[in-house]
């Protein structure tokens, strides 16, 4: 069974004066228990409400959530509190978000506080151990976030969401701000932490490096709809919107680089029916403008919203 389900998912908001906007549309996505699945897409696409609506910090316009088989769309922020410590997110800004003026300590100690876990000594071993998990240790429990580096404070954000013992984790841009020597020792960490743990992983990024790196399987998000699932990261893709991504931002490979597949049409206008992708795509025919594509199963567990599927 899988760990998380949705369904049908929507997601809108609706700005003064200003036309619906579908951050999340119709999307439906299993995450397997102790996968990585990755998350791609340009900024704006959808991906980190997409990832909100799994853990239920938004609520969805319409559709089905599921955790580990139990629907949680409808429960309130009591019903989910006891879910709420076996989910758990690491954003990019993570440790943007610790209070200035507390220690470590303290920090880590919240989420403990919060749901009542062991006692006082009880807690200081854990603190410890979490810290050296993530490569740190107790000695930096008594330092503030200024005194610590961008990395070490990217190390504690992940330390901070897992003192509960969380199951899932949605890594949203986690490494994006960091400098690469210390992205590649983070991605490490996230892996040998999943392993270790049992973790499972949505990893949300638009650093397509970073998903190839550490990722399972890869989900592709084009103006709120996924348009692709990768069966793993050698498959290559068959959606033109995922084609152009890759190409645009993997690490140039001449012999599988096809330059006249690589485009984007330079219009970013919504459509009003059919392929979302129409109007940038190279190939788009006329039954593009008419019915919008299904995300259906094109080869063993690769799926893609494409017509034609190139
Ligand atoms: N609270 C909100 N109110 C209105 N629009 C929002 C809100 N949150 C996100 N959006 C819009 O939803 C779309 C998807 O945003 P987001 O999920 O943050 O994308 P991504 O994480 O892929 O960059 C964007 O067009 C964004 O402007
Ligand atoms: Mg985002």
């Amino acid at each position: 069974m899988a760990l998380i389900e949705i369904r049908n998912l929507y997601k809108s908001y609706t700005p003064k004066a200003k036309p619906v906007v579908y951050a999340v549309r119709d999307v439906h996505l299993s995450i397997r228990r102790g996968e990585i699945l990755g998350l791609v897409g340009e900024s704006g696409c959808g991906k980190s409400t997409l990832g909100k609506l799994i853990l239920k910090l938004e609520q969805p316009t319409q559709g089905s959530v599921v955790f580990d088989g139990v629907d949680i769309t409808g429960y309130s922020f009591n019903q989910m509190r006891p879910l709420r410590r076996r989910m758990q997110m690491v954003f990019q800004g993570s440790s943007q978000t610790f209070n200035p003026s507390y220690t470590l300590r303290q920090i880590l100690r919240e989420p403990l506080d919060n749901y009542h876990a062991e006692g006082g000594d009880e807690k200081e071993k854990w603190m410890a151990s979490m810290l050296r998990k993530v490569g740190l240790d107790e000695t930096y429990l008594s330092r503030y976030p200024h005194e610590m580096s961008g990395g070490q404070r990217q190390r504690c954000g992940i330390a901070r969401a897992l003192m509960l013992n969380p199951e899932f984790v949605v890594c949203d841009e986690a490494v994006s701000s960091v400098d690469y020597a210390i992205k590649n020792k983070i991605l490490k960490l996230l892996v040998s932490l999943k392993k270790e743990l049992s973790l499972t992983y949505l990893f949300i990024s638009h650093d397509i490096a970073a998903v190839n790196r550490i990722c399972d399987r890869i989900a592709v998000m084009y103006l709120g709809n996924l348009v692709e699932i990768l069966p793993n990261i050698n498959s290559s893709a068959l959606h033109p919107y995922t084609q152009a991504l890759l190409a645009a931002t993997l690490p140039a490979n001449p012999r599988e680089r096809k330059a006249e597949l690589v485009r984007f049409r330079e219009n970013e206008d919504i459509p009003p029916q059919g392929c979302v992708f129409q109007n940038r795509c190279l190939y788009t025919k006329s039954l593009c403008q008419e019915a919008r594509p299904m995300l259906e199963q094109k080869a063993d567990r690769h799926f893609a919203a494409c017509h034609y599927g190139l």
